[in-house]
């Protein structure tokens, strides 16, 4: 059965809207009282044994992947690839001695993803679909299933599903991190941390007329944008311009902020919009300078920056979380700049030209 779009003029920002309840549905079903988290002892055992993660995924779940890498990195210590699937298929890297699989899907059905899924099961290696549909075919066709629990996704450009495939490999990176003694993942209050994400999404999302208006100051009669960030600030740009390519046809890129001197500073104009995404204090002041130099060639620069990290003159503040998780915040303003972008175009928001919300085909 359809979700109904209720009021809302387009599934899409239902489906923004929907976030901070996906979060804390996340914690209600994978974490117990104790903010400990509760995930099947075979898939634990499966994960514990392995010496590497492949993180395997297409479009916005791949990018949700990149996020994901750091938080087993970090949490569980273990070290996690992401690959693009339909690279992957064709071009199996060399593998480690006891690999794990993890196809990020939110359909469960992306025929490149499951091109990767069939080669690993002829290795006979275990592996895990995390998807937001149950008894989907990647899912019946992998060793274990964990779902998003997002409730149905309509819209082509997904939102929710992103944001829920971090929370739950957040959970599961400190399941395993639990698991293996990792003082990093006792350390890490999952479910105060998801709390404090659902609070700080809804401070965004009730923020809409904000969005609107850098939208229409900065975004409606460009040709193109770039979002520019460094670590998981640029995993975060590659998918907000990937929100703002798919919906507004605006052509953006992301960008780590180091490379763009190396090459892409040549396409800034006067005016071209430069987003920089600003949560990792590491980074921070290089990404500043970064959008200094090409604010000095005439570029519009907009900045959403943590709060803890932020200065006079930034134009998008972010409630502060554990900086492994503050991609799940800073999304969700190129989210809604992305939305508004397409609606004040006049363009259908849920289904952009050329795209289909699961691609069966290779
Ligand atoms: C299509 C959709 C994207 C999605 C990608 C991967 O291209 O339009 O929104 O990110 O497929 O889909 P999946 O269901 O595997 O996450």
């Amino acid at each position: 059965a359809q979700a109904d779009k209720g009021t809302y003029p387009f599934y899409m920002l239902k489906e923004i809207d929907e976030q901070p309840n996906v979060m804390r549905k996340l914690s209600q079903v994978y974490l117990n009282d104790a903010g400990e988290p509760v995930i099947n002892d075979d898939l634990m055992t499966a994960l514990k044994a392995a010496d590497r993660l492949y993180i395997v995924a297409a479009g916005t779940s791949y990018h949700a992947g990149l996020v994901g890498a750091k938080l087993f990195e970090s949490l569980a210590g273990v070290p996690t690839e992401v690959h693009v699937s339909s690279e992957f298929a064709y071009n199996q890297p060399l593998l480690s001695a006891h690999p794990f699989f993890i196809f990020l899907t939110q359909s469960g059905e992306t025929a490149d993803s499951r091109e990767v899924l069939l080669n690993v099961n002829e290795q006979h290696f275990p592996s895990l679909t995390i998807t937001n549909v149950p008894n989907s075919t990647l899912s019946r066709e992998a060793t274990y299933t964990l779902l998003l629990h997002a409730g149905p996704e309509i819209a082509v450009a997904s939102t929710k599903a992103y944001t829920a495939q971090i929370a739950l490999e957040a959970i599961l990176a400190k399941a395993l991190g639990v698991a293996t003694n990792q003082p990093a993942a006792d350390d890490f209050d999952v479910k105060q941390q998801l709390a404090l994400v659902a609070n700080g999404m809804q401070a965004l999302v009730d923020e809409k007329d904000t969005f609107e208006k850098i939208s229409k100051d900065a975004l409606l009669n460009t040709p193109n944008a770039f979002y520019i960030g460094r670590g998981l600030d640029y995993a975060v740009s590659l998918e907000t311009a990937l929100k703002l390519k798919e919906i507004s046809y605006v052509q953006a890129e992301g960008f780590a902020s180091g490379e763009l001197k190396h090459g892409t500073i040549a396409l800034i104009e006067k005016d071209t919009p430069v987003i920089g995404i600003i949560t990792q204090k590491n980074t921070a002041g290089l990404t500043r300078s970064n959008l200094q130099e090409v604010a000095a060639r005439g570029a519009k620069t907009i900045t959403i920056v943590t709060d803890n990290l932020a200065k006079d003159g930034d134009t998008v503040i972010l409630p502060a979380v554990d900086e492994r998780l503050t991609a799940l915040l800073s999304v969700v303003p190129g989210q809604l700049l992305a939305y508004y972008t397409s609606l004040n175009k006049g363009l259908d928001v849920d289904k952009p030209r050329n795209l289909a919300k699961s691609v069966t085909v290779e």
